[in-house]
């Protein structure tokens, strides 16, 4: 089974698919951009899994990712990942920007998950460059899909104009 990559432009709050991905920071207790729009829209639930996860195993390092409920959204789960913060290319923030895709689908597939929302992780707040991330993104993904059947619909989801020409170009590539 072919894994289908799609692009959406929009809210990724409103997405209906299987997990919708945060990104998160390594204390897991929400913040602005998308990680804020997240927990505003789905409710104190997801934020009291964060806070048992912290107490299980303190914050979420960057990289990896944990998974929650997903409260009052229209999908089932919340996938919070930590992007690196972008410092100019030599400390690891492409391996560390790939492994919030790989860990991300990993616990994907582990929950038995069919569909799962990106946002462009590390682009905003973390400076990443967007042009350097959306090529790393879909790499990853497609990599990561080629070595497994469980997912079948992998969504990115952009929230501007620029993000969205950027994936444009990448998966039609
Ligand atoms: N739906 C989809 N994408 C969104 C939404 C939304 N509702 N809101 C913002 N985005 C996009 C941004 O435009 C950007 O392209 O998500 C991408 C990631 O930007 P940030 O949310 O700033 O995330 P990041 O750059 O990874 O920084 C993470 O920001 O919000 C804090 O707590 C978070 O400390 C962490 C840091």
């Amino acid at each position: 089974m072919k894994t289908r990559l799609e692009l959406e432009a929009g809210d990724i709050t409103r997405l209906q698919v299987d997990a919708i991905v945060n990104a998160a920071n390594s204390s897991l207790l929400g913040g602005g951009g998308v990680d804020g729009a997240i927990h505003r829209a789905g409710g104190p639930k997801i934020l009291e899994e964060c806070r048992a996860i912290r107490a299980r195993q303190g914050g979420c390092e960057t990289g990896q990712a944990v998974i929650t409920t997903a409260g009052d959204l229209p999908s089932k789960h919340v996938i919070h990942t930590v992007g690196p913060v972008w410092r100019g290319g030599d400390f690891e923030e492409a391996r560390l920007l790939a492994d919030c895709y790989r860990h991300s689908l990993e616990l994907a597939v582990r929950h038995g998950l069919k569909s799962i929302a990106f946002p462009c992780i590390s682009t905003g707040v973390y400076g990443y460059p967007p042009e350097l991330a959306a090529p790393l993104a879909v790499q990853t993904v497609t990599e990561f899909c080629r070595s497994q059947t469980g997912i079948e619909r992998v969504v990115f989801c952009v929230f501007s104009p620029k993000d969205e020409q950027l994936y444009r170009d990448v998966l039609k590539a």
